[in-house]
Protein backbone atom coordinates (compact mmCIF):
# COMPACT_ATOMS: atom_id res chain seq x y z
CA UNK A 1 0.00 0.00 0.00
CA UNK A 2 1.69 3.63 -0.22
CA UNK A 3 0.53 6.30 1.78
CA UNK A 4 0.07 9.83 0.29
CA UNK A 5 0.82 12.34 3.65
CA UNK A 6 1.27 16.20 3.95
CA UNK A 7 0.19 17.14 7.59
CA UNK A 8 -3.12 19.33 6.76
CA UNK A 9 -3.10 18.77 3.08
CA UNK A 10 -3.73 15.15 2.48
CA UNK A 11 -3.49 11.37 3.86
CA UNK A 12 -4.54 8.83 1.62
CA UNK A 13 -3.72 5.33 1.42
CA UNK A 14 -3.94 3.58 -1.97
CA UNK A 15 -4.21 -0.31 -1.50
CA UNK A 16 -4.02 -2.41 -4.30
CA UNK A 17 -2.44 -5.89 -2.96
CA UNK A 18 -5.63 -8.64 -2.60
CA UNK A 19 -4.68 -9.92 0.71
CA UNK A 20 -4.34 -6.30 2.48
CA UNK A 21 -7.14 -5.20 0.58
CA UNK A 22 -9.29 -8.20 2.70
CA UNK A 23 -7.60 -7.08 5.79
CA UNK A 24 -8.57 -3.64 5.43
CA UNK A 25 -12.06 -4.51 4.70
CA UNK A 26 -12.46 -6.61 7.68
CA UNK A 27 -10.77 -4.87 10.39
CA UNK A 28 -13.16 -2.75 12.57
CA UNK A 29 -10.39 0.15 12.64
CA UNK A 30 -11.74 0.79 9.19
CA UNK A 31 -15.04 1.83 8.15
CA UNK A 32 -17.34 4.40 6.55
CA UNK A 33 -18.37 6.76 9.22
CA UNK A 34 -16.94 9.34 7.12
CA UNK A 35 -15.89 12.10 9.54
CA UNK A 36 -15.77 15.29 7.85
CA UNK A 37 -12.93 17.17 9.24
CA UNK A 38 -8.76 16.11 9.04
CA UNK A 39 -6.48 17.25 5.92
CA UNK A 40 -7.70 19.82 3.47
CA UNK A 41 -7.73 17.09 0.57
CA UNK A 42 -9.68 14.46 2.42
CA UNK A 43 -12.50 16.58 3.16
CA UNK A 44 -12.87 18.00 -0.25
CA UNK A 45 -12.72 14.11 -1.12
CA UNK A 46 -15.35 12.88 1.10
CA UNK A 47 -17.75 16.11 1.19
CA UNK A 48 -18.01 15.57 -2.90
CA UNK A 49 -18.69 11.65 -2.36
CA UNK A 50 -20.97 12.35 -0.04
CA UNK A 51 -22.75 15.17 -1.66
CA UNK A 52 -23.35 13.11 -4.86
CA UNK A 53 -24.63 9.83 -3.04
CA UNK A 54 -27.00 10.69 -0.86
CA UNK A 55 -30.29 12.52 -0.92
CA UNK A 56 -32.35 14.77 1.82
CA UNK A 57 -29.34 14.38 3.82
CA UNK A 58 -29.83 10.66 3.60
CA UNK A 59 -26.51 8.59 2.93
CA UNK A 60 -27.18 6.07 -0.03
CA UNK A 61 -26.87 2.46 1.55
CA UNK A 62 -23.46 1.56 0.15
CA UNK A 63 -21.87 4.60 2.07
CA UNK A 64 -23.68 3.53 5.45
CA UNK A 65 -20.95 3.04 8.47
CA UNK A 66 -20.70 -0.54 9.48
CA UNK A 67 -22.83 0.03 12.77
CA UNK A 68 -25.51 1.48 11.18
CA UNK A 69 -28.67 0.50 13.18
CA UNK A 70 -30.45 -0.35 9.92
CA UNK A 71 -27.55 -1.18 7.54
CA UNK A 72 -26.90 -5.02 8.41
CA UNK A 73 -30.38 -6.38 8.12
CA UNK A 74 -31.47 -4.42 5.25
CA UNK A 75 -28.22 -5.95 3.73
CA UNK A 76 -29.65 -9.63 4.58
CA UNK A 77 -33.05 -8.91 3.87
CA UNK A 78 -31.57 -7.75 0.13
CA UNK A 79 -29.22 -10.77 -0.05
CA UNK A 80 -32.05 -13.31 0.48
CA UNK A 81 -34.77 -11.95 -1.71
CA UNK A 82 -32.14 -11.11 -4.96
CA UNK A 83 -31.14 -15.15 -3.87
CA UNK A 84 -34.85 -15.73 -4.94
CA UNK A 85 -34.86 -13.81 -8.05
CA UNK A 86 -30.69 -15.38 -9.11
CA UNK A 87 -32.71 -19.13 -9.01
CA UNK A 88 -35.12 -17.68 -11.09
CA UNK A 89 -33.21 -16.13 -14.27
CA UNK A 90 -30.01 -18.46 -13.90
CA UNK A 91 -31.69 -20.51 -16.57
CA UNK A 92 -32.30 -18.05 -18.75
CA UNK A 93 -36.15 -17.65 -18.53
CA UNK A 94 -38.18 -15.46 -21.28
CA UNK A 95 -37.97 -12.04 -19.46
CA UNK A 96 -33.94 -12.00 -20.15
CA UNK A 97 -34.76 -11.79 -24.43
CA UNK A 98 -34.27 -8.21 -24.39
CA UNK A 99 -31.42 -8.14 -22.70
CA UNK A 100 -30.30 -11.26 -24.53
CA UNK A 101 -31.34 -9.89 -28.35
CA UNK A 102 -28.95 -6.99 -27.42
CA UNK A 103 -25.58 -9.12 -26.85
CA UNK A 104 -26.88 -11.11 -30.27
CA UNK A 105 -25.90 -7.46 -31.82
CA UNK A 106 -29.40 -5.73 -31.64
CA UNK A 107 -29.42 -2.72 -30.69
CA UNK A 108 -27.62 0.60 -29.90
CA UNK A 109 -25.27 1.50 -25.98
CA UNK A 110 -28.31 3.97 -24.86
CA UNK A 111 -30.99 0.86 -25.56
CA UNK A 112 -28.75 -1.61 -23.37
CA UNK A 113 -28.42 1.49 -20.62
CA UNK A 114 -32.07 1.31 -20.60
CA UNK A 115 -32.64 -2.20 -20.33
CA UNK A 116 -30.27 -2.71 -17.45
CA UNK A 117 -31.82 0.00 -15.38
CA UNK A 118 -35.25 -1.67 -15.78
CA UNK A 119 -33.73 -5.00 -14.91
CA UNK A 120 -32.61 -3.50 -11.92
CA UNK A 121 -35.73 -1.25 -10.68
CA UNK A 122 -38.15 -4.31 -10.92
CA UNK A 123 -36.24 -5.49 -8.48
CA UNK A 124 -37.66 -3.39 -6.38
CA UNK A 125 -41.09 -1.96 -8.25
CA UNK A 126 -42.53 -4.98 -10.60
CA UNK A 127 -44.05 -2.48 -12.50
CA UNK A 128 -41.07 -0.17 -12.77
CA UNK A 129 -40.34 1.23 -16.23
CA UNK A 130 -36.96 3.15 -17.52
CA UNK A 131 -37.26 6.19 -19.53
CA UNK A 132 -35.07 8.11 -21.16
CA UNK A 133 -34.93 10.50 -18.73
CA UNK A 134 -34.34 8.00 -15.81
CA UNK A 135 -30.97 6.32 -17.68
CA UNK A 136 -29.49 9.95 -18.43
CA UNK A 137 -30.64 11.32 -14.69
CA UNK A 138 -28.41 7.94 -13.76
CA UNK A 139 -24.97 8.92 -16.19
CA UNK A 140 -25.34 12.21 -14.86
CA UNK A 141 -24.92 11.48 -11.39
CA UNK A 142 -22.26 9.18 -12.33
CA UNK A 143 -20.95 11.64 -14.71
CA UNK A 144 -20.59 14.07 -11.78
CA UNK A 145 -19.13 11.07 -9.65
CA UNK A 146 -16.17 10.02 -11.47
CA UNK A 147 -15.63 14.28 -12.62
CA UNK A 148 -12.51 16.19 -11.60
CA UNK A 149 -13.55 19.06 -13.43
CA UNK A 150 -14.61 21.31 -10.52
CA UNK A 151 -16.51 24.22 -12.66
CA UNK A 152 -19.08 21.04 -14.06
CA UNK A 153 -19.36 19.82 -10.32
CA UNK A 154 -20.44 23.39 -9.88
CA UNK A 155 -22.48 23.65 -12.70
CA UNK A 156 -24.63 20.84 -11.43
CA UNK A 157 -25.00 21.68 -7.85
CA UNK A 158 -25.28 25.28 -8.24
CA UNK A 159 -28.29 24.33 -11.58
CA UNK A 160 -30.04 21.77 -9.18
CA UNK A 161 -29.20 19.09 -11.72
CA UNK A 162 -28.07 16.71 -9.38
CA UNK A 163 -30.64 17.19 -6.89
CA UNK A 164 -33.54 16.58 -9.49
CA UNK A 165 -31.72 13.49 -11.15
CA UNK A 166 -31.44 11.70 -7.98
CA UNK A 167 -35.43 12.84 -6.75
CA UNK A 168 -36.50 11.70 -10.33
CA UNK A 169 -34.82 8.52 -9.61
CA UNK A 170 -36.15 8.18 -6.27
CA UNK A 171 -39.71 9.47 -7.61
CA UNK A 172 -39.77 6.16 -9.27
CA UNK A 173 -38.92 3.26 -6.88
CA UNK A 174 -40.98 4.29 -3.63
CA UNK A 175 -38.02 6.43 -2.35
CA UNK A 176 -36.40 3.51 -2.22
CA UNK A 177 -32.85 4.74 -1.77
CA UNK A 178 -30.75 1.52 -2.12
CA UNK A 179 -33.07 1.01 -5.57
CA UNK A 180 -31.52 4.28 -6.48
CA UNK A 181 -27.49 3.60 -6.04
CA UNK A 182 -28.02 0.25 -7.70
CA UNK A 183 -29.78 2.31 -11.11
CA UNK A 184 -26.89 4.33 -10.99
CA UNK A 185 -23.76 2.83 -10.04
CA UNK A 186 -24.52 -1.00 -10.32
CA UNK A 187 -25.99 -0.13 -13.76
CA UNK A 188 -22.52 0.81 -15.14
CA UNK A 189 -20.96 -2.76 -14.08
CA UNK A 190 -23.67 -4.53 -15.82
CA UNK A 191 -23.85 -2.73 -18.54
CA UNK A 192 -20.24 -3.41 -18.99
CA UNK A 193 -20.07 -6.67 -17.70
CA UNK A 194 -23.15 -7.14 -21.07
CA UNK A 195 -20.79 -5.28 -23.45
CA UNK A 196 -18.00 -7.93 -22.67
CA UNK A 197 -20.96 -10.60 -23.48
CA UNK A 198 -21.31 -8.98 -26.74
CA UNK A 199 -18.14 -9.17 -27.68
CA UNK A 200 -17.52 -12.73 -26.98
CA UNK A 201 -20.78 -13.98 -28.22
CA UNK A 202 -19.37 -12.16 -32.06
CA UNK A 203 -16.54 -14.86 -31.30
CA UNK A 204 -17.91 -17.95 -33.02
CA UNK A 205 -14.85 -19.88 -31.41
CA UNK A 206 -15.74 -18.62 -28.16
CA UNK A 207 -19.24 -18.76 -28.66
CA UNK A 208 -19.20 -22.87 -28.81
CA UNK A 209 -16.14 -23.07 -26.60
CA UNK A 210 -16.74 -21.32 -23.45
CA UNK A 211 -18.81 -22.74 -20.60
CA UNK A 212 -21.59 -20.77 -19.33
CA UNK A 213 -19.60 -20.34 -16.10
CA UNK A 214 -16.18 -19.07 -17.68
CA UNK A 215 -18.25 -16.48 -19.66
CA UNK A 216 -19.80 -15.24 -16.83
CA UNK A 217 -16.86 -14.53 -14.92
CA UNK A 218 -15.53 -12.45 -18.08
CA UNK A 219 -18.10 -10.38 -17.79
CA UNK A 220 -17.73 -9.34 -13.93
CA UNK A 221 -16.25 -6.56 -13.50
CA UNK A 222 -15.68 -4.85 -9.71
CA UNK A 223 -16.34 -1.28 -8.62
CA UNK A 224 -12.76 0.53 -9.68
CA UNK A 225 -12.36 0.80 -5.80
CA UNK A 226 -14.26 1.45 -2.58
CA UNK A 227 -13.34 3.70 0.41
CA UNK A 228 -12.64 3.12 4.37
CA UNK A 229 -11.41 5.96 6.98
CA UNK A 230 -9.36 4.62 9.96
CA UNK A 231 -11.75 5.49 12.96
CA UNK A 232 -8.31 5.24 15.50
CA UNK A 233 -3.85 6.08 14.43
CA UNK A 234 -2.08 2.89 14.26
CA UNK A 235 -0.47 0.80 11.41
CA UNK A 236 -1.61 -1.88 8.93
CA UNK A 237 0.92 -4.14 6.79
CA UNK A 238 3.98 -1.74 7.93
CA UNK A 239 1.92 1.41 7.00
CA UNK A 240 1.53 4.08 9.72
CA UNK A 241 -2.70 6.06 9.52
CA UNK A 242 -3.88 8.18 11.90
CA UNK A 243 -7.34 8.74 12.79
CA UNK A 244 -9.36 10.09 9.35
CA UNK A 245 -6.70 8.43 6.78
CA UNK A 246 -8.72 7.45 3.77
CA UNK A 247 -7.78 4.22 2.11
CA UNK A 248 -9.01 3.61 -1.36
CA UNK A 249 -9.43 -0.09 -1.83
CA UNK A 250 -8.75 -1.24 -5.49
CA UNK A 251 -10.82 -3.82 -6.63
CA UNK A 252 -11.31 -3.22 -10.05
CA UNK A 253 -7.46 -4.67 -10.39
CA UNK A 254 -6.99 -6.18 -7.13
CA UNK A 255 -9.93 -8.54 -8.20
CA UNK A 256 -8.81 -9.56 -12.07
CA UNK A 257 -6.40 -13.00 -10.73
CA UNK A 258 -8.43 -16.23 -10.52
CA UNK A 259 -7.53 -16.12 -6.66
CA UNK A 260 -9.29 -12.66 -6.34
CA UNK A 261 -12.83 -12.89 -7.61
CA UNK A 262 -13.83 -12.74 -4.29
CA UNK A 263 -13.21 -9.15 -4.49
CA UNK A 264 -16.02 -8.35 -7.43
CA UNK A 265 -18.37 -8.28 -4.78
CA UNK A 266 -16.21 -7.81 -1.69
CA UNK A 267 -18.07 -11.41 -0.84
CA UNK A 268 -16.05 -12.20 2.69
CA UNK A 269 -16.27 -8.97 3.99
CA UNK A 270 -19.42 -7.35 6.03
CA UNK A 271 -20.02 -5.29 3.06
CA UNK A 272 -20.43 -8.32 1.00
CA UNK A 273 -22.58 -6.90 -1.91
CA UNK A 274 -26.20 -8.38 -1.74
CA UNK A 275 -26.46 -8.76 -5.40
CA UNK A 276 -23.34 -11.46 -5.35
CA UNK A 277 -25.45 -13.95 -6.67
CA UNK A 278 -28.08 -12.35 -8.77
CA UNK A 279 -25.66 -10.94 -11.15
CA UNK A 280 -23.57 -14.05 -12.19
CA UNK A 281 -27.48 -15.28 -12.41
CA UNK A 282 -28.45 -12.98 -14.62
CA UNK A 283 -25.14 -13.50 -16.75
CA UNK A 284 -25.61 -16.96 -16.65
CA UNK A 285 -29.32 -16.58 -17.68
CA UNK A 286 -28.43 -14.11 -20.82
CA UNK A 287 -25.61 -16.04 -22.00
CA UNK A 288 -27.35 -19.58 -21.97
CA UNK A 289 -29.96 -17.55 -24.28
CA UNK A 290 -27.58 -16.15 -26.56
CA UNK A 291 -25.24 -18.96 -26.78
CA UNK A 292 -28.21 -21.75 -27.20
CA UNK A 293 -30.55 -19.56 -30.14
CA UNK A 294 -26.82 -18.84 -31.80
CA UNK A 295 -25.74 -22.60 -31.95
CA UNK A 296 -29.48 -23.22 -33.41
CA UNK A 297 -29.07 -20.69 -35.66
CA UNK A 298 -25.71 -22.76 -36.61
CA UNK A 299 -27.48 -25.64 -37.33
CA UNK A 300 -30.08 -24.59 -39.43
CA UNK A 301 -28.11 -22.46 -41.77
CA UNK A 302 -25.99 -25.34 -41.83
CA UNK A 303 -26.60 -28.81 -43.41
CA UNK A 304 -25.09 -30.79 -41.00
CA UNK A 305 -22.72 -33.72 -42.79
CA UNK A 306 -24.78 -36.70 -41.27
CA UNK A 307 -27.89 -35.11 -42.86
CA UNK A 308 -25.33 -34.88 -46.55
C1 LIG B 1 -21.77 -6.09 -11.32
C2 LIG B 1 -22.60 -5.65 -10.37
C3 LIG B 1 -22.20 -5.32 -8.95
C4 LIG B 1 -20.96 -5.32 -8.36
C5 LIG B 1 -19.62 -5.69 -8.98
C6 LIG B 1 -21.14 -4.91 -6.98
C7 LIG B 1 -20.12 -4.81 -6.05
C8 LIG B 1 -20.29 -4.36 -4.74
C9 LIG B 1 -19.22 -4.19 -3.77
C10 LIG B 1 -17.75 -4.46 -4.03
C11 LIG B 1 -19.78 -3.76 -2.62
C12 LIG B 1 -19.04 -3.42 -1.31
C13 LIG B 1 -18.90 -1.92 -1.14
C14 LIG B 1 -18.08 -1.55 0.08
O1 LIG B 1 -17.53 -2.42 0.73
O2 LIG B 1 -17.96 -0.35 0.42
C15 LIG B 1 -21.20 -3.64 -2.84
C16 LIG B 1 -22.09 -3.23 -1.89
C17 LIG B 1 -23.45 -3.11 -2.12
N1 LIG B 1 -24.13 -3.45 -3.26
FE1 LIG B 1 -23.33 -4.17 -4.97
N2 LIG B 1 -22.47 -4.69 -6.76
C18 LIG B 1 -23.16 -4.94 -7.93
C19 LIG B 1 -24.53 -4.87 -8.12
C20 LIG B 1 -25.44 -4.53 -7.16
C21 LIG B 1 -26.87 -4.52 -7.35
C22 LIG B 1 -27.58 -4.92 -8.65
C23 LIG B 1 -27.42 -4.11 -6.16
C24 LIG B 1 -28.87 -3.94 -5.79
C25 LIG B 1 -29.85 -4.54 -6.41
C26 LIG B 1 -26.33 -3.87 -5.24
C27 LIG B 1 -26.49 -3.40 -3.95
C28 LIG B 1 -25.46 -3.18 -3.06
C29 LIG B 1 -25.66 -2.67 -1.72
C30 LIG B 1 -26.98 -2.26 -1.07
C31 LIG B 1 -24.39 -2.63 -1.12
C32 LIG B 1 -24.05 -2.18 0.31
C33 LIG B 1 -23.99 -3.35 1.26
C34 LIG B 1 -23.66 -2.87 2.67
O3 LIG B 1 -22.54 -2.47 2.91
O4 LIG B 1 -24.55 -2.89 3.51
N3 LIG B 1 -25.16 -4.14 -5.88
N4 LIG B 1 -21.48 -4.02 -4.15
Amino acid sequence: MKRTYFPGITDIVVVTDPAEIRTISNDSRFDRDFIGHGPVRNVQRLRKMLRIFSLNGRRFPPLLPRTDPSRAAAQDELWSRLNVKADEVKHGPPQLEPLAEWVRGIGTAEKLGLLVQQSIGRLFLETFTATEESSAAASMVLEAASSSNVLRMLGWRNSGRLERAKTLLASMVNGDLTAVVAMITARQLIVDGLHKMRQLAADPALRSSMTTDAAVDECLFAPATVLRQAKTSGEVGGCPFRRGSLFILELGSASKGAANRDLVFLSQSWSRCPAEKWVPALFGGVWRRVSTTLHESQKTSRPSLIDS
